[in-house]
């Protein structure tokens, strides 16, 4: 579908064909709108408190003892503080589902002693499986992944990224 804006007042909806249901949100004010809106999908999920408070999300530490530096940093200077995150740092080799084991060994007892305070962890997965062959017979995910046919494809060939 194509929709182009005219000139004020109009618009046009070019379309290959189908149903056309429009729905018309008069408000006057923005705020109506989005309450008028609101009344034809429903209410979205109230997110969780936590998810509100301040986060700590960085990607490039090197080790364990780096994040747990500038948390203790943070918490000791009074900074609100309620999420920590891994980004793919704690990885190995950046693999989906796998721990660095030389330099981030000790980060589930991390997370136990950082969630005992009512904080929380979030550990950062990227959507993608390295497919290096040589990690063929080694890593359960590539394959799995391959013997369940799982993989996006692009022309009948697994879509590769960089
Ligand atoms: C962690 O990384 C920092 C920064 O590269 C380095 O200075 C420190 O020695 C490392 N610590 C350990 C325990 O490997
Ligand atoms: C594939 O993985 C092996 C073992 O981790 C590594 O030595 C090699 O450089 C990787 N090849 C590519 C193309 O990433």
């Amino acid at each position: 579908m194509d929709v182009l804006f005219q000139p004020y007042p109009a618009i046009t909806f070019r379309t290959i064909g189908g149903i056309l249901d429009f729905f018309v949100f008069l408000g006057p004010t923005p705020e109506d709108v989005v309450r008028q809106y609101m009344q034809v999908i429903g209410f979205p999920m109230f997110p969780p408190y936590w998810s509100l408070g301040y986060q700590l999300s960085r990607w490039g530490y090197n080790n364990l003892s780096e994040v747990t530096d500038v948390s203790q940093r943070t918490i000791d200077a009074g900074i609100p503080y309620d999420v920590q995150f891994f980004d793919i740092d704690y990885m190995e080799e950046k693999k989906d589902f796998t721990l660095d084991e030389n330099n981030f060994e000790n980060l589930p007892n991390f997370i136990n002693d950082f969630q005992k305070n009512g904080r929380k962890v979030v550990i950062i997965l990227d959507p993608a499986i390295p497919s290096n062959l040589s990690l063929k017979g080694k890593y359960p995910p590539l394959d799995d992944g391959l013997s369940e046919d799982i993989f996006i494809k692009l022309n009948g060939s697994i879509l590769e990224g960089e």
